[in-house]
C-alpha cells in the first residue's frame, strides 16, 4: 500500500527519492509523485501509473531541491489521477504533504477550511492536512505543523516540506508505519526500511502519537501535547541483497527458492539443542498451563497459515482454537475468556486489521502474541509476546516464504503447548523435533530441476482455464485455500479452495472436462477418503493435478498430473506441499504474461481497513 519516502543529505536528492520510491514499488500502488524545496521554492511532480513513467517524466522536467518528498498512492478517497496524486499542496504553493492512512474527520476539517477560503483541487482526504497546516502558519513552520497534526483523527504516516525551511522534513505517525534512517551525513524518513537499505541500517521507529522534523539531519521528535520525546535508535538485520533480484525474474520466484533457508533460519530462532528457544515470547509457563482455548486471527495467506496452527494445535496440544480473518473479528462479538491465548499472524506487522483485532482481544484481558516476520512493527508494540518467522525481506506481494515460516511458527507453538499440557510424549516430541532438520533439503529436492519442468508442462498444458479448483482434507485443506489464492492473485485465473468432502455439496458442478483440479493428497489417515474424491472428480472427466508423497504408487493410477514432494508427516507435509502449489501459480502467470511481483489492485501490506 502506498509508499513515502524523504530524503535530506548531500547526494541528488531527486535520485535518492525515486530510488527510494522503485524499492518501495513492491507494496503496490497506482500513482506516485515527489516534492522538492530549495532556493527555488516548492516544485512538485506527479504521474500516473508505474514509478518509470515519473521518471520520464522527472527526466523531461529536472526539478531539484535540498530536501525532498515522495510518494507512492494505492487508491482510497478518489481514483488514480495527477490530481490525486501526492504531494498535495496548499494554496500559495509553499508546502507540500504525502500522506499513508485515512483521516477520518476529513469532510469536518474540509468545510471548516473551505469556509475560511482554502481552494481544494482533489478528492483526496490528504489534502485536508496541507491546507490546515497552511491555515495555522503565520511565522514559525514549526509550530504550525506542531498545533495541525493533533486535529487530525484517524490513521496516518505524513511527511511535510515547506518552501520557507527547505533543510527540514516534518514528520508525524498515528496507525500508519514511518521510520527514519540515519546514514552518514544524511537521513532518510520512510514508510518501510528497504527504502533506504542501501544508505542505511541505523533507524529510529516512530511511534503512534509521535511527531517531529529533521533539520540538517538532526532529529526532534514529541509527542503530540508538544512535549520532548528522547528516542531510541535501533540497527536492521536485513540486508539489502534481499531486496534485489539476484538474476531471478520476480521476487516471487526468488522467495521461493529461499525457502530451504529461511525455515532453516525459522528453526533456529525457535528450537536449539532439541528444546524451544522462544526468547521474545514472554508468557509465563505457569500461565500456559492455564490456557483452555487459542484464539488465531489473521488476514490473506496468515490466515492461512492460522488455520493449519488450529489442526496442529487441536490434534498435537488439545486446546480449542478458534480462527477467524481480522476484519471479521474486529466487528463481530466475540465471546473470550481470559483463559484464553490470542495469537495474531501478520508478515508485515502492520496490517490495519490484524493489528486492530488484538487491541480487541487486549480488552478482555487476556495474553496476545504475535507472529511475524519484521522486527520493530506496530504489531510486535502492542502484543505481550513475539515469536518472529527469520523470513527475510519479503518483496513478492503473495506471500511465499512468509508462509511457509509462519506454518513453522504455528507448527512449533503446537509442540511447545502439547509439551507444556503433557500432551505429547518426550520420545515423539524429539522424533517431530529432528524431523524439522530434513525440511530444507526436502524443499531442495522439490526445487530439483526435473521436478520444476514437469510443474512448467503442467502450467502450459492448463495456463488458459477459465477456473481451478482446489481440494483437500484436514491440514490440506487450508493448503487447498492458500493454492486458489496464489492462482487468483498473480495469474486472474478464478480459483476455489475446497474441503474436498465438501466438493458433493456445490462445487462437483463446476467438473467437467476444462476444470483442472488441484488435489494435496498426500499420505495421511484420510488418503482412503482423498481417493474417493479424485475418483469423483474423474468420473466426471476433471482434470486431476495430484500432490502426492514420493512412493505413492495409487496416486499415478488415479491422476492425470502428478506432482511428488518427499514423504513426510502430515504436519511437515504440510510446509512441503505448498511449494509445488506457489510454483504452480508462479509459472501459469509467467506463461499467461503476468506482472507477478506487482498483481493489479493488490496491496503487499494493507495498512488501511
Ligand atoms: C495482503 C497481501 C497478502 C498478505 C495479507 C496479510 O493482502 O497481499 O499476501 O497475506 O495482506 O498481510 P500480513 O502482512 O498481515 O501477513
Amino acid at each position: 500500500m502506498c509508499g513515502i519516502v524523504g530524503y535530506y543529505g548531500k547526494r541528488n536528492v531527486p535520485e535518492v527519492v525515486l530510488n527510494g520510491l522503485k524499492t518501495l514499488e513492491y507494496r503496490g500502488y497506482d500513482s506516485s509523485g515527489m516534492a522538492f524545496a530549495g532556493k527555488n521554492g516548492l516544485s512538485i511532480i506527479k504521474s500516473v501509473g508505474k514509478i518509470k513513467e515519473l521518471e520520464e517524466k522527472f527526466k523531461n522536467n529536472p526539478i531539484n531541491g535540498t530536501v525532498g518528498i515522495g510518494h507512492s498512492r494505492w487508491a482510497t478517497h478518489g481514483v488514480p489521477s495527477e490530481v490525486n496524486a501526492h504531494p498535495h499542496i496548499d494554496c500559495k504553493n509553499k508546502i507540500a504533504v504525502v500522506h499513508n492512512g485515512i483521516i477520518e474527520n476529513f469532510m469536518e476539517l474540509k468545510n471548516e477550511l473551505i469556509a475560511k477560503g482554502h481552494k481544494f483541487v482533489s478528492d483526496t482526504d490528504t489534502e485536508v492536512i496541507v491546507h490546515l497546516i497552511e491555515d495555522n502558519y503565520t511565522d514559525n513552520f514549526e509550530e504550525a505543523f506542531k498545533k495541525s497534526v493533533p486535529l487530525l483523527r484517524g490513521a496516518f504516516a505524513i511527511a511535510v516540506i515547506c518552501a520557507d525551511c527547505p533543510d527540514t522534513i516534518f514528520f508525524a505517525r498515528m496507525k500508519s508505519p514511518l521510520v527514519i534512517g540515519i546514514g552518514r551525513g544524511e537521513t532518510f524518513l520512510a514508510s518501510d526500511v528497504v527504502a533506504f537499505l542501501d544508505y542505511a541500517r541505523e533507524v529510529v521507529y516512530i511511534d503512534n502519537g509521535q511527531l517531529g522534523f529533521i533539520k540538517k539531519g538532526k532529529i526532534s521528535m514529541f509527542d503530540f501535547d508538544g512535549n520532548p520525546i528522547k528516542y531510541k535508535t535501533s540497527m536492521v538485520l536485513w540486508d539489502a541483497e534481499m531486496a534485489k533480484k539476484n538474476g531471478y525474474k520476480y521476487f516471487m520466484l526468488k522467495e521461493i527458492y529461499e525457502q530451504p533457508e529461511c525455515l532453516a533460519k525459522t528453526i533456529n530462532g525457535t528450537i536449539r539443542n532439541n528444546d524451544f528457544y522462544l526468547p521474545n515470547f514472554n508468557i509465563p509457563v505457569e500461565h500456559l498451563k492455564k490456557i483452555r482455548r487459542i484464539s488465531i486471527v489473521a488476514c490473506g495467506t496468515a490466515y492461512h497459515a492460522g488455520f493449519l496452527g488450529k489442526y496442529f494445535i487441536e490434534e498435537l496440544a488439545k486446546l480449542p482454537v478458534d480462527i477467524d480473518v481480522a476484519s471479521e473479528f474486529i466487528y463481530r462479538e466475540p465471546i473470550i475468556s481470559d483463559d484464553t491465548l490470542f495469537i495474531a499472524i501478520s508478515q508485515s506487522g502492520e496490517t490495519a486489521d490484524t493489528k486492530e483485532a488484538v487491541v480487541k482481544a487486549r480488552k478482555f484481558g487476556v495474553k496476545t502474541v504475535a507472529v511475524t516476520n519484521v522486527v520493530g512493527s506496530s504489531i510486535t508494540r502492542e502484543v505481550d509476546g513475539v515469536i518472529y518467522t527469520n523470513a527475510g525481506f519479503e518483496k513478492g506481494v503473495a506471500a511465499t516464504k512468509s508462509f511457509t515460516t509462519q506454518v513453522l511458527v504455528m507448527y512449533v507453538i503446537a509442540l511447545y503447548l502439547a509439551k507444556i499440557r503433557e500432551m505429547i510424549s518426550e520420545e515423539t516430541l524429539l522424533e517431530y523435533i529432528s524431523e524439522l532438520s530434513s525440511i530444507s533439503q526436502k524443499i531442495e529436492i522439490i526445487l530439483q530441476h526435473k521436478n520444476i519442468e514437469n510443474i512448467k508442462m503442467i502450467a502450459r498444458m492448463y495456463q488458459n482455464c477459465r477456473d481451478f479448483l482446489f481440494l483437500g482434507r484436514n491440514v490440506n485443506y487450508p493448503l487447498a485455500l492458500e493454492g486458489a489464492l496464489k492462482l487468483k492473485e498473480i495469474s486472474y485465473i478464478h480459483a476455489e479452495g475446497y474441503a474436498a468432502g465438501e466438493m458433493k455439496h456445490g462445487p462437483i458442478a463446476l467438473i467437467d472436462e476444462n476444470c483442472p483440479v488441484v488435489v494435496i493428497m498426500t499420505k495421511s489417515k484420510l488418503y482412503e477418503k482423498v481417493i474417493s474424491n479424485v475418483k469423483e472428480v474423474a468420473a466426471r472427466k476433471g482434470l486431476v493435478i495430484g500432490i502426492a508423497s514420493e512412493g505413492d504408487d495409487t496416486a499415478k493410477t488415479v491422476v492425470k498430473n502428478l506432482i511428488k514432494i518427499p514423504d513426510a508427516s502430515p504436519y511437515v507435509s504440510a510446509i512441503l506441499s505448498v511449494i509445488p502449489l506457489q510454483l504452480l501459480s508462479y509459472y501459469i502467470a509467467d506463461v499467461r504474461g503476468c506482472d507477478i511481483d506487482q498483481p493489479r489492485n493488490l496491496a503487499k501490506s494493507v495498512t488501511v481497513e
